[in-house]
């Protein structure tokens, strides 16, 4: 048995499907019948309110994120979706994607305040991290990513460490990136090593624990048993696999085998 504790399984539909095709979605994907794995999906913002009442029903087990938010409660931020808008209806939200950060200058002071401001309500942070691929060619990977990290978390207090989710994605292994590349899987499981040490040197090792990992980059039903068990990530984050109903299934297939 490798794993004796939850797995969490994100979906992250980014900005894929209309509000009716989100919803016909969610419902074909509330058939699924997970053991130990919780299912989250990101939910396309058109969609998120929707979605959030339609997974409130009793009788599905999916949880909903929110792939971004804006810090500030409300006010004056045309465009924007504030903390206070998604309070109630998600109950994780992803923090610092990539494509956030490489197409909307999004940076580490901002995921800091995001961080905090859903440590503030019951919403826990997926915060997204990793490196591109010049940074990784200039040999800058593990400078890069545990800034980001210490970033952050910066102004989490350690009581709440337990509900803090840390996503590593290598950006250049993004199916959206337009690279075809894969992470080595003994490569993710480096970076997971220098993750949970960042942590630590932040926290201290028992509290570094309590702050879950996963694995994000062209994640597939071939490849997850093998991060899996080079990583021992407690769970992964998926974009294009996770769009159709089989292929997610296939990959909550394999994550349940590994028990
Ligand atoms: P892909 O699985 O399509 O590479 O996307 C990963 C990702 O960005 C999930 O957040």
């Amino acid at each position: 048995m490798l794993y004796n504790m939850y797995m969490l399984l994100v979906a992250n539909w980014k900005m894929n499907f209309t509000a009716t095709e989100a919803l016909r979605n969610l419902k074909k994907f509330s058939k699924l019948e997970p053991t130990d794995t919780e299912i989250v999906i990101a939910a396309p913002q058109i969609a998120l309110a929707q979605m959030a009442e339609a997974a409130a029903a009793e009788d599905c087990k999916i949880q909903i994120a929110a792939q971004n938010f804006d810090f500030h409660p409300n006010g004056a931020r045309t465009g924007e979706v504030g903390i206070e808008q998604i309070i109630g209806l998600v109950d994780y939200a992803l923090i610092g994607h990539s494509e956030r950060r490489v197409y909307y200058n999004e940076h580490d002071k901002a995921c800091a305040q995001k961080v905090a401001a859903a440590l503030s309500t019951k919403i826990r942070p997926i915060l997204c991290v990793g490196e591109t691929a010049l940074e990784r060619e200039r040999k800058q990977a593990e400078l890069v990513v545990r800034a980001q990290v210490a970033a952050g978390l910066a102004g989490v207090a350690s009581n709440r460490l337990g509900e803090v989710i840390v996503a590593y994605e290598p950006v250049w292994a993004i199916s959206g990136f337009g690279g075809s590349k894969l992470c080595d899987p003994q490569d993710a499981a480096k970076m997971f090593e220098i993750i949970r040490d960042e942590v630590k040197v932040m926290f201290g090792a028992a509290n570094a624990k309590r702050v879950k990992l996963l694995y994000g980059g062209s994640v597939d039903s071939d490849n997850v048993a093998a991060y899996a068990r080079a990583t021992k990530a407690e769970g992964f984050l998926v974009g294009g696999a996770s769009l159709h109903l089989y292929s997610f299934r296939d990959i909550l297939d394999k994550i349940e085998l590994l028990r």
